[in-house]
């Protein structure tokens, strides 16, 4: 069974952000590493403290250790950046006896964000983590889009319902599933893990693009030439799909897509986010996660929300009232 992290002790400074996405996963601020941009946590550990975090959201965990796709692996172009890693995990047998007793010493919840290619594969990673402890939960990745069929189940509602039925047939743990915005219709497929037994939603994975060298006149990148976008271009195309799939759905939802500071955050909260993660950005910045939740903590103070110290009551939702920051400039 899975071992709920422990809550902000009653005597922590600063108004109370907690965030309760369910199932016992409750998350001492609203502000997380975005899967793939922190590995497991190691190598950030030594520059900045992660412990303060809401969540880290590992890099995709499969069955098999992977080598991941043949370089070049990033592209930036214009506001952002394009990555096709292709998976490059050690696998979770590594990942459950070798990296999860240390997330037991580790304040931070650490949710493994685990991807397959087949039922089986996302059920054989569940069970192997599911005998861990120092696992908070599970990020069930259906939204890659730079390994063969990686956007099988996040492109297809009915697909995404049998495997969220199935995984959640098998964990007690919670099961937040991470959607594409590579699809017709994301709030079909929120919906549909959410009658599947999701217990929350993060939105949004990368987008599809490509960038092309002109001298060569071909993709910068190999294979199809393609990569996922992330970062400060695809912000207002990730509030737009989050405030859809808040429509579409009661369970939580975690914001993700080119969160650079705090206001971005704020912003995501606004359109319907319980929670965000924060990716691109801790490239430019390895603090840059932490910045962020330091302004959001700035901001409850200034607005009074959040529960002060010491004032019993459940865990809040973190959305500031309207008006209080000037409007978004991007
Ligand atoms: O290529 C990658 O490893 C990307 C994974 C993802 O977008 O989930």
């Amino acid at each position: 069974m899975s071992a709920v992290p422990a809550p902000l002790p009653p005597e922590a400074p600063g108004p109370d952000l907690r965030v309760d996405l369910g199932r016992g996963l409750v998350l001492p601020n609203p502000v997380g590493l975005a899967s793939g941009t922190a590995g497991y946590g190691f190598e950030l550990r030594q520059l900045i403290d992660l412990d303060r975090l809401g969540a880290l959201f590992t890099k995709g965990t499969t069955l098999r250790p992977r080598d991941g796709n043949p370089p070049p692996r990033v592209a930036e172009v214009r506001g952002g950046m394009l990555n096709s890693i292709g998976l490059h995990n050690p696998g979770v047998e590594h990942v459950a006896a070798v990296y999860a007793a240390e997330f037991t010493r580790w304040r931070v919840p650490v949710v493994v964000n685990v991807a397959g290619g087949n039922v089986d594969d996302y059920l054989g990673c569940l069970d192997r983590l599911d005998a861990a402890e120092g696992i908070a939960g599970y990020e069930l990745n259906i939204s890659c889009p730079n390994i063969a069929n990686g956007l099988d189940y996040g492109r297809d509602p009915v697909a995404a319902a049998r495997l969220v039925a199935a995984t959640r047939a098998r964990t007690n743990r919670h099961l937040m599933v991470k959607l594409s915005p590579n699809v017709t219709d994301i709030a079909a497929v929120a919906r549909a893990v959410e009658d599947a037994g999701a217990d929350s939603v993060s939105a949004v994975n990368t987008y599809v693009g490509m960038k092309i060298h002109r001298g060569i006149r071909a993709p910068v990148l190999p294979g199809r030439g393609t990569g996922g976008l992330s970062g400060p271009v695809i912000k207002p195309l990730a509030l737009a799909a989050v405030a859809q799939v808040r429509a579409a759905v009661s369970i939580p939802v975690v914001g993700v897509g080119g969160i650079m500071d705090a206001g971005d955050a704020q912003e995501f909260l606004i359109a319907g986010a319980n929670a965000v993660q924060v990716g691109t950005a801790t490239f430019v910045n390895p603090a840059a996660a932490l910045e962020v939740l330091d302004g959001l903590l700035a901001l409850a103070l200034r607005s009074g929300i959040g529960r002060p110290p010491g004032r019993p009551g459940g865990a809040v939702r973190a959305v500031p009232p309207a008006g209080i920051e000037p409007a978004s400039t991007g």
